[in-house]
């Protein structure tokens, strides 16, 4: 059991912002400093919410409507925070992980239209409203990320980062909605130029919490 009581935070952004590189980066910066963080990410990060990954990001761009979408992510929220997540912060453990519920609020939401009151009964319901102590918006123009993700999957898209670019700016813009609703919690990060500025930028962006 560590002295220092565990910190929730979480990275988000639109698809090729660098969120995964970013939250590898923290947690090497954490080491440095004698936090062994643990690292998790959604969809996933528990045996069950790996399982509905695949359900929720393969298959054809029908198979769930928006509503069906926005439980099963809930479901494999609650799945994540009861198994993975809560035990780690009862010992005292840091926990970074890669998208959380802003990327409901954001994909589901606002893009999706179902709207926010709606997805925090979700998580209310199966999370206890479990929210993060800081989290990360990683930031980056529409063509920067796009190309990043061309660079990365090629045309190899999962079901809902292939949506069309219009769906991908309302989550951008619903992001920084957040942010700006929730100053001290969200903090936003320019996650252009190269990756070792941009940890320094995130680093900064957490200094508080230490
Ligand atoms: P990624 O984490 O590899 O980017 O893939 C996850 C995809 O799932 C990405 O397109 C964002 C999307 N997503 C949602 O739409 N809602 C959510 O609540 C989460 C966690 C992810």
């Amino acid at each position: 059991m560590s002295g220092t009581p565990g910190r929730f935070i979480t990275l988000e952004g639109g698809e090729g912002v660098g969120k995964s590189t970013q939250a590898r980066l923290l947690q090497e910066a954490l080491k440095t400093r004698g936090i062994n963080a643990l690292l998790t990410r959604e969809p996933g990060g528990s045996g069950g919410a790996e399982a509905i990954r695949e359900l929720l990001l393969g298959g054809d761009d029908e198979r769930w409507n928006i509503r069906t979408e926005a439980l099963l992510f809930a479901a494999a929220r609650a799945d994540h925070v009861r198994r993975t997540i809560k035990p780690a912060l009862a010992v005292g453990r840091w926990v970074i992980c890669d998208r959380f519920i802003d990327s409901s609020r954001a994909y589901q939401g606002g893009a999706g239209l179902i709207g926010d009151d709606d997805i925090m009964t979700l998580h209310q319901f199966g999370c206890r409203n479990l929210m993060p102590d800081r989290t990360i918006l990683l930031t980056l123009s529409i063509d920067e990320a796009t190309e990043r993700v061309r660079r990365r999957d090629g045309e190899n898209h999962d079901r809902i980062a292939r949506r069309p670019e219009d769906y991908h700016l309302e989550v951008a813009s619903f992001f920084l909605t957040i942010a700006q609703a929730e100053p001290k919690r969200v903090k936003t990060v320019d996650a252009s130029g190269v990756v070792e500025d941009v940890a320094g930028r995130v680093l900064t962006a957490i200094a508080d919490l230490f």
